[in-house]
């Protein structure tokens, strides 16, 4: 492990125009599923004041439900509408606040990923753009215009509610096979309207959710676009093939108004493209300007979705291109379900008594 001279970069102040924290440690989005009927509780809110305490520089909340019946599956994921809720994460910002962290939700609708009888509204039909599961199986019509012009304003009035709260970001997912993410993909996106067609194209449903998000928060507000090439069912899909490709991809998300990306990967320090060592973020900052989060195993030796335990690694890698300016904040998933005062401990010189990931801290909420 190295000596807290070398983790330095990890401990440096980042600061834009819109977002200043006080290191490059960010709490990755984590479905926790312990909200009873969609609603936050004390638990969850000690939950993340415990992350905060330690100096996990931003907090991604779990993916939290934007107000339509099938925006999630499960009726202990919280949802981001309704007072119940929405005064639940009220909470939750306030124990934040106090603690002196900051906070962003992560607005998510799962698409076709739902089950039809799927909790919490068992009648409501999955929905996505072409009616198609992530494996490309016909399952409900696809969406109507109107259908997908109300979900864009669903997204635009959780950001306005987010702010409203006093929560310091938002965080749109657009990862990982969910609904934008659907958009995006070609296997799941088969549409000939506007809202289907070439890589570009497929970007017009996230463009339209970042553009009347940007028209609820206003110009100082951070916006930040979380999006991976690999799908739940899917590792090695890809979105872009080639760094060109993944220009033309991020460029109308930028014109749209994103301010930060969150550039989702397995294991961070994996190549994007053949001939280059940067990683998905590092291209994405490279072609856009905009800071980046990278993410992906830090301090693991197993890979996210294996959920099986893991041991703790160096954290040398991490350092070096954070140092080099690959990207700009660094997401941690696992090792901070594990130990809430992970980044604390790594600040302090502690890193030896770091626990490996046991994978039984899934099931907890500490
Ligand atoms: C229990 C669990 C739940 C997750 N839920 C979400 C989620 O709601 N939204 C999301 O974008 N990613 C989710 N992820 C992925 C993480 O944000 C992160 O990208 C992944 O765990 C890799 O980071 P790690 O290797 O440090 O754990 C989840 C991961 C775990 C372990």
């Amino acid at each position: 492990m190295s000596n807290q001279q070398s983790l330095q970069p990890l401990f440096e102040s980042f600061q834009t125009d819109k977002l200043t924290l006080p290191n490059r440690t960010v709490m990755a989005p984590m479905t926790r599923s312990f909200s009873p009927n969609g609603i936050p509780d004390e638990k969850v809110a000690a939950y993340y004041r415990r992350r905060a305490e330690h100096n996990v520089g931003l907090i991604i909340t779990e993916g939290t439900g934007i107000n339509h019946p099938a925006s999630v599956s499960g009726d202990s994921i919280p949802l981001f509408h309704g007072e119940a809720s929405l005064g639940g994460w009220k909470n939750v910002v306030d124990q934040v606040h106090e603690a002196g962290g900051k906070i962003a939700p992560q607005l998510w609708h799962v698409g076709m990923t739902r089950k039809q009888g799927d909790l919490p509204n068992e009648e409501a039909s999955p929905v996505g753009p072409s009616g198609l599961t992530l494996d490309g199986e016909k399952a409900t019509e696809p969406l109507t215009i109107e259908e997908i012009e109300q979900l864009v304003e669903a997204y635009a009035k959780a950001a306005a509610d987010a702010k409203r709260l006093g929560f310091d970001a938002i965080e749109i997912h657009g990862a990982h096979g969910y609904l934008i993410d659907q958009f995006f993909w070609e296997q799941t996106n088969k549409r000939t309207d506007r809202y289907g067609g070439d890589l570009v194209k497929r970007t017009q449903f996230a463009v339209e959710i970042v553009e009347a998000c940007r028209r609820e928060v206003g110009h100082d507000f951070p916006i930040i676009f979380r999006f991976s090439q690999w799908k739940m069912n899917d590792f090695a899909a890809k979105l872009a093939e080639t760094p060109d490709e993944l220009d033309q991809f991020l460029k109308p998300l930028v014109d749209a108004g994103v301010d930060l990306f969150h550039c989702s990967t397995r294991r961070f320090w994996e190549p994007a493209f053949e001939g280059s060592d940067l990683n998905l973020a590092g291209w994405t900052k490279k072609l856009t300007g905009k800071p980046v989060i990278s993410v992906g195993s830090v301090g693991l030796s197993g890979e996210f979705t294996s959920f099986s335990d893991a041991e703790t690694t160096s954290l040398d890698g991490l350092v070096e291109k954070l140092d080099q300016e690959e990207f700009d904040l660094i997401a941690i998933g696992r090792s901070l379900l594990q130990d809430p005062a992970w980044v604390e401990k790594v600040e302090n010189g502690q890193a030896d008594d770091l626990l490996p990931f046991d994978k039984s801290s899934l099931s907890k909420l500490y």
